[in-house]
């Protein structure tokens, strides 16, 4: 009676962006703050789960009594993800996880010389791929960032990452997307969108992402 809708599911959030090292002193990242990820974890601590949250880079201070694992490469992230997967009940992939490293990591700082430095990268595990197809009782979320066919784009990756929920980012939208306190989303799932979210606070986003990932879980909503 009065359960909170995610009391008793252990909840795993990952938030930031990847670092991708190219040598001692430079790397590759992207534009993500962590904020989106922090508003999950927060939220979802709220509603009742025990959350484990995985942060990469991010510009954001990290919500406060929510335990957090701190790594920095996508192959770290994927690892620590691991850890917690068989015994997680949702997880939620809001991070920006860089799809390319550097083949090599040079070991001292790479030297000026050519006018043309060419870096050659391969691909990165994609944690979030690999999820959906060990999944078993898991309920799984994922993201998509996209600056257009967002619509296509989130079918495909919801279909090819076996996600229960995705939440498609228009990230050219006013308000939405990188480093904003605020966020625009489409919710998908198998059948199609199930839920269009205007712009609002990321906590706000998370609140009805998670409100409705837990309705689908099984959860009871107070
Ligand atoms: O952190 P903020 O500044 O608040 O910004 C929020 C956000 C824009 C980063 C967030 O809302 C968001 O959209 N996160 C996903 C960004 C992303 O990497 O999207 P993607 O379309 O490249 O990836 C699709 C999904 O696969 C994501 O859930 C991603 O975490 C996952 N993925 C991607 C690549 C990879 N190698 N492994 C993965 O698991």
């Amino acid at each position: 009676k009065n359960k909170l809708a995610l009391s008793g599911k252990k909840v795993i959030v990952t938030a930031g962006g990847t670092i991708e090292r190219i040598d001692p002193v430079r790397y590759i990242t992207n534009d993500s703050s962590g904020k989106m990820g922090f508003a999950i974890a927060k939220v979802a601590q709220e509603m009742g789960a025990e959350v484990q949250l995985i942060a990469a880079n991010t510009s954001a201070e990290p919500p406060s009594g929510i335990s957090l694992e701190r790594v920095q490469s996508a192959e770290d992230m994927y690892q620590a993800v691991l850890k917690q997967w068989e015994t997680s009940d949702l997880v939620v992939m809001a991070a920006a996880v860089a799809d390319y490293r550097p083949r090599e990591v040079a070991q001292t700082k790479i030297k000026k010389k050519d006018s043309v430095l060419t870096l050659e990268l391969v691909k990165n595990v994609d944690i979030l791929e690999t999820l959906g197809r060990s999944k078993k009782h898991q309920f799984l979320i994922g993201f998509a960032a996209e600056t257009g066919n967002l619509e296509t784009y989130a079918i495909d990756k919801l279909e090819r990452k076996n996600c229960d929920l995705l939440a498609a980012n228009d990230v050219t939208v006013e308000g939405a997307g990188f480093g904003v306190d605020t966020n625009a989303v489409q919710i998908y799932d198998r059948s199609g969108m199930v839920e269009q979210i205007p712009v609002q606070s990321k906590e706000e986003v998370a609140r009805k992402l998670l409100t409705l990932a837990a309705e689908r879980m099984g959860g009871v909503l107070h």
